[in-house]
């Protein structure tokens, strides 16, 4: 675990293995940076002279230094335009900052936290999305150096990680607010460290009952209460599209419920549902095998869900808050249900599966259905629904779709400042029609020429969703990376984890409209 600690002290006497200093794009060092230099003899000023350093955003430039400077080095980090800095650009430069330090094999890690009245650039973007400097630091760091590996045998590269994460002040009187700001970027970043670890974890391991066993890890530290529904229980609620769904594995499945108490008494809650298909091989409409071990990342949703609901907890955000996982395999089998079959859902509605591959939206129809027994303020749910998420925005937008444009746009509006892009899509009365049935109530797709699969998903639950503000949120794109980028490493990323804690926060300080 890597240790986060403050210091209130002068950059040239603070001893670290290496410490970051952020610029953004100039012609000549300033602020603190130009302070430094001074004392250096005009050693930065001669690198921006000679263009060896620009303050370019994920820029970087490792230095050597001796005396008078009692840090070994001096790593420079750009943040771009001046004017164009964001929260989300400040954590990518801490988080290729901290990457590059680590393969330099420095183990202790300082950054320099600007006075509020400094570095005025950096901070009216900030101030714009009002999160704190330390916190995105403390973010960017510890999400940056996050490494899934107990699969491997010790190596020797784990003894050089970086060990320790120093944030240095010169200001004594801004200490009390960094401390808070750091816990805060620590639990965030345990919370989605935890949420990429269970995505992660290969489907072996992460079964419907071992996701079951998290969510009551998760909950315990917290006071959070967990329950999980096991068959006989679906059976008696009538949970047939899960049922459904469970039936060609040999894994039990789990519904997963998880609620944070942190609101007043009766005061309805807002429900988060999370996709939790451990694996998923589509089923009788069997997937093509290239790259189907990625399909372990299907329960992503569920995972942040309980993710989400671990932060909400350790951060006792004030509000209710309930967090739904509905958990399976979706296997072939001579269990397996088979195209053209006809489930009926807990709300009575009768679905006929044309396709056993579009099974997130049906384990997702039952719980939505559970959802409204608790009246809830909102709900919202995610899930690793469709390829088609991908065709339309790629890897770098989740898509937003559901019955209440507020709700999405503020939830659209976290996602800016915590760097986890959604992106609307409309939900028309053309696509509820194309998942009417012709037999039953609806069908789990529509038509081959319909076309609009990541819309005609969401209508598809829209119908299960009632009259409760609801929004979808398709993280097919987001939930998985095929590269490296500043603070996210190569495979889960735990998207949506730092973006619904930002939201609940806000419903809990009620600044939401919807
Ligand atoms: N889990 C998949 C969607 C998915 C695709 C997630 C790529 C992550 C990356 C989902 O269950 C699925 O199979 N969807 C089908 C729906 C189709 C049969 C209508 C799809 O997108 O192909
Ligand atoms: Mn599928
Ligand atoms: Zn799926």
């Amino acid at each position: 675990m890597i240790k986060t600690s403050i210091k209130n002290e002068r950059l040239l006497t603070h001893k670290t293995d290496c410490l970051v200093l952020f610029s953004t794009e100039e012609k000549n060092p300033s602020g603190k940076l130009a302070e430094l230099d001074t004392k250096l003899k005009g050693i930065i000023k001669l690198l921006f002279k000679n263009k060896r350093f620009e303050g370019k955003l994920n820029q970087t430039l490792l230095l050597n230094t001796t005396k008078p400077m009692r840090a070994d080095h001096l790593l420079l980090v750009g943040l771009g335009k001046g004017n164009e800095v964001t929260a989300d650009k400040l954590r990518q430069a801490t988080g290729t900052a901290a990457k590059y330090a680590e393969k330099a094999k420095l183990t202790t890690i300082s950054f320099y936290i600007p006075a509020d009245n400094d570095a005025k650039d950096i901070h009216t973007g900030l101030a714009k999305s009002n999160e704190s400097f330390t916190q995105t630091i403390v973010e960017g760091g510890l999400l940056s150096l996050h490494h899934f590996d107990e699969y491997k045998q010790p190596a020797k590269e784990k003894l050089s990680r970086i060990k320790q994460i120093v944030l240095i002040t010169t200001v004594k009187s801004q200490v009390s607010s960094m401390r808070f700001s750091s816990s805060k970027g620590q639990k965030l970043a345990k919370a989605v460290v935890a949420t990429r670890d269970l995505v992660s974890q290969p489907s072996n391991t992460a079964t419907p009952s071992y996701l079951a066993e998290k969510a009551q890890e998760f909950a315990k530290p917290f006071g959070m209460t967990c329950k999980v529904l096991k068959a006989s229980d679906m059976k008696r609620l009538e949970m047939g599209a899960l049922l459904g769904v469970a039936k060609g594995s040999e894994e039990p499945p789990a519904f997963i419920i998880l609620e944070h108490h942190g609101g007043i008494k009766n005061d309805p809650p807002v429900v988060i549902v999370g996709k939790g298909i451990t694996f998923d091989t589509g089923g009788i409409s069997l997937k093509p095998p290239a790259n189907m071990d990625e399909m372990k990342m299907d329960m992503s949703g569920g995972a942040v869900t309980l993710g989400t609901l671990s932060a909400a907890a350790a951060l006792k955000i004030p509000l209710n808050i309930v967090g739904l996982v509905p958990a399976s395999e979706n296997m072939p089998s001579g269990n397996a249900i088979k195209p053209g079959d006809i489930l009926k859902s807990m709300s009575g509605k009768t679905i006929e599966v044309l396709n056993t591959d579009a099974e997130g939206r049906l384990i997702l129809a039952d719980a939505l259905t559970y959802a409204a027994r608790y009246k809830p303020k909102a709900i919202i749910n995610l899930a690793t629904l469709t390829g088609a998420v991908i065709v339309a925005l790629g890897h770098q937008a989740a898509a937003v779709l559901g019955n209440n444009d507020e709700l999405a746009t503020s939830l659209q509006e976290c996602g800016e400042v915590t760097g986890e892009r959604l992106w609307p899509l409309p939900i028309w009365p053309e696509h509820e029609k194309a998942v009417k049935g012709d037999i039953a109530d609806l069908k789990n797709i529509a038509s081959p020429g319909i076309g609009a699969g990541t819309i005609t998903a969401g209508a598809f639950l829209k119908s299960f969703a009632g009259d409760f503000p609801w929004c979808h949120l398709d993280i097919a794109g987001t939930s998985w990376s095929s590269e490296d980028k500043p603070y996210t490493p190569k495979g889960a990323t735990g998207f949506g984890v730092r973006l619904l804690t930002r939201f609940l926060e806000q419903v809990a300080k009620n600044t939401q409209s919807y």
